[in-house]
């Protein structure tokens, strides 16, 4: 088994998906971490799979604020420390344009993908981060780039989730640095109505030939949580296959 890093992570929404990728990526190179997720039983499976000797878990809803304060307190408690943040969870309850969106769709999908990922970084912030340092990454999407009229919402939110990574890195430099990363369609259960039936013909726009798997943002986030990445901050790291390249090809 890999030597103890003495560093901490939480990864929020981390029972599957990018956030289990990430979660992996981080203990392989010997961190210890705690992870979220609402539904309980799964959390507890991740947990086990992952390693219960350096993992916890703690359920509850990403925008809740109690739950943010315990996830933040237990992290301390059984591991002194939080180093590292990574805002993972993320909701898209609706598809199609938001002229006609209902307001109150719109509030759930900001609570849950910018404004919870504020709620984090301002608990981890204090309990370590302010005295002690660390890094933030925050899981945007190349939807927050550019309009997308398919998942226009989500892409908002994750516009907004950018901006809030260049304001929290100007304002936590130079202790801890903040950055993003925006991922095309990576295999998960939440991006199956994407691909799902049709994998080969959407790898096909893909310059790298196929569709991400959670790995390759851990690998992301283990970088930009990493001394490899000092001296950057606010940035946003686009994840992607190289399918963003097409959309400067006329
Ligand atoms: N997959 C993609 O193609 C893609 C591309 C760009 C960006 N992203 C972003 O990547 C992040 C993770 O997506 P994913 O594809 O890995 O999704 P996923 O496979 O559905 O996994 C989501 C994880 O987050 C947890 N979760 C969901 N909603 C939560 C909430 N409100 N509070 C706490 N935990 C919650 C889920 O567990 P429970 O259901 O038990 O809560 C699960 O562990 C999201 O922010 C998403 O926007 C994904």
């Amino acid at each position: 088994m890999t030597e103890l890093s003495g560093k901490v992570a939480l990864v929020t929404g981390a029972s599957r998906g990018i956030g289990y990728g990430v979660a992996e990526a981080l203990i392989a190179r010997g961190d210890r971490v705690c992870i979220t997720g609402r539904n309980e039983e799964a959390l507890k499976e991740a947990v086990e799979k992952l390693g219960a000797d350096r993992v916890i878990g703690v359920a509850g809803k990403a925008h809740d604020e109690e739950h943010q304060a315990v996830a933040v307190e237990r992290t301390m408690e059984a591991f002194g420390r939080v180093d590292f943040l990574v805002n993972n969870a993320g909701t898209n309850p609706v598809f199609g344009p938001i002229a006609d969106l209902d307001l109150n769709v719109a509030r759930k999908v900001f609570e849950t993908n910018v404004i919870s990922a504020l709620g984090f970084a301002q608990r981890t912030w204090h309990a370590w981060q302010k005295d002690n340092g660390g890094a933030i990454v925050n899981i945007a999407s190349v939807a927050g780039l550019a309009p997308s009229p398919f998942i226009a919402a989500y892409g908002v939110s994750k516009a907004a989730l950018i901006n809030l990574t260049a304001q929290l890195a100007h304002e936590f430099a130079p202790k801890v640095r903040v950055n993003a990363i925006a991922p095309a369609v990576v295999k998960t259960k939440f991006a199956a109505a994407l691909y799902e039936g049709r994998e080969e013909e959407a790898a096909a726009g893909y310059p790298l030939g196929r569709l991400g798997v959670p790995s390759d943002i851990g690998g992301a986030a283990a970088f930009l949580t990493s001394d490899q990445s000092d001296w950057i901050t606010g940035q946003t790291l686009v994840v992607d296959g190289g399918v963003f390249l097409n959309a400067g090809v006329g």
